[in-house]
């Protein structure tokens, strides 16, 4: 199987997003290809580790590479301010030097957390993406957004940080828990809707090719993610417009992670809800057409993602989505698309939220007092 290459270009540093099966034993050979580091922090999450850390490992050893294997607990709970610290430490402990290198191998939490510590580890050390979720495939590995959380909420505190390279083995996608499988479909469905009709009509087309795991539409679907996510972080590296955009779903999404609280649902899950919300909202607030919300709600549908059954309190909800991090004094902002392919950043009424939220509710039945 050949492997797919897209180059993300940025005004400072341009790198390549490598896709293929077989890359892991790899690692070491293109790694070298980047840098001429001595030692490598090869870090990963317990669950990767067991199954994928030496072979890479072995990989960059053979290539020359010092390295040095860290682990941490899998989960969210590990994007967490003392956990960075303890890595910082250990970077220390271990004697890497501004010209080393880390590796993140794992799903979005490793690379959000390894990344944020490769930001600010001596001001800033390079950093290898080696995203083992289709999550991390399509979206968090690319694109330099770095963080880890707060208490008082998610990605609070965060650097922008580019990798020197990105390498996606997608046969390490056969052993992703199912759920955690559907989570990265949202983000992909995601994608489709921004992208435009092209792309969603291949995913129509082929979503149970997508649910099954069929490796060249797992390929395609990683690569098209990739090329668009690429494009739009050239074009707003630090979100300061387009890249907005990628936040669709994401405002009722994270509304939902944070109440329901952290694990309960899967990130993907709670994204692909505020998918359906956000077409609802659209409908109202951007021209959005009704079939065009049938559209979405069936491709999420097909996707596994059915809607959630989850009832939440509304009010505590909303006052969520008005600490989103693209709300402006207070007014909640949301993405809306209107078409495949046309979207806009709109800040909506207080009163419009509540009615769809209440709307929202309403077709919930789990009972917990909305
Ligand atoms: P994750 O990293 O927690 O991985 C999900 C689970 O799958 C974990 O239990 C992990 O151990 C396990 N796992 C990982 N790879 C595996 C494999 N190949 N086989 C078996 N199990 C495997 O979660 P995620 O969904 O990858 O990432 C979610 C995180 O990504 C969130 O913190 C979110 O905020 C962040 N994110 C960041 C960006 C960004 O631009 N930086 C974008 C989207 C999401
Ligand atoms: N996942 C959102 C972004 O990278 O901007």
């Amino acid at each position: 199987m050949s492997v797919r290459r897209v180059r993300v270009e940025l005004p400072d540093t341009a790198y390549d997003v490598l896709i293929g099966s077989g890359l892991l034993d790899e690692v070491g050979p293109l790694v070298r290809g980047v840098t001429r580091a001595r030692c490598a922090a090869l870090v990963s999450d317990e669950n990767v580790a067991e199954r994928y850390a030496i072979r890479v490992d072995v990989s960059l050893a053979r290539s020359g590479f010092r390295v040095s294997s860290l682990t941490v607990p899998p989960g969210e709970s590990s994007k967490e301010w003392s956990l960075a610290g303890e890595l910082l430490e250990a970077l220390a402990a271990k004697g890497l030097s501004r010209d080393d290198i880390v590796v993140a191998l794992g799903g979005g939490v490793t690379g959000d957390l390894v990344g944020f510590v490769s930001a600010v580890y001596l001001r800033g050390i390079d950093l290898v993406q080696v995203p083992t979720t289709l999550l991390a495939m399509v979206d968090s590995s690319v694109g330099g957004k770095t963080a880890v959380d707060l208490p008082a909420g998610k990605n609070l505190v965060g650097a922008f940080k580019q990798p020197l390279l990105v390498v996606a083995d997608v046969d390490t996608l056969k052993t992703l828990p199912d759920e955690e499988w559907r989570s990265g479909l949202a983000e992909v469905a995601k994608t489709a809707m921004l992208s435009g009709e092209e792309m969603l009509s291949w995913m129509e087309g082929n979503a149970r090719r997508l649910l099954d795991r069929d490796p060249d539409a797992v390929i395609e679907a990683v690569e098209r993610c990739v090329a668009f996510k690429a494009g739009v972080v050239a074009a707003d590296e630090r979100e300061s417009g387009p890249r907005e955009c990628l936040n669709y779903g994401h405002t009722l999404g994270h509304a939902i992670e944070k109440v329901a609280g952290y694990g309960r649902f899967t990130h993907g899950a709670a994204v692909a809800e505020g998918m359906r919300f956000a077409s609802r909202v659209a409908v109202q607030l951007a021209g959005a057409d009704v079939s065009f919300v049938r559209r979405q709600d069936r491709l999420l549908d097909a996707l596994g993602l059915g809607a959630l059954e989850v009832a939440l309190p509304t009010a505590v909800l909303h006052d969520a989505m008005r600490s989103d991090k693209k709300a402006r004094g207070g007014e909640v902002r949301m993405v809306l698309v209107s078409e495949p392919g046309t979207w806009s950043c709109v800040a909506v009424e207080r009163a419009v939220i509540d009615e769809h939220l209440e709307a929202w509710a309403g077709t919930k039945s789990e009972g917990e007092g909305a």
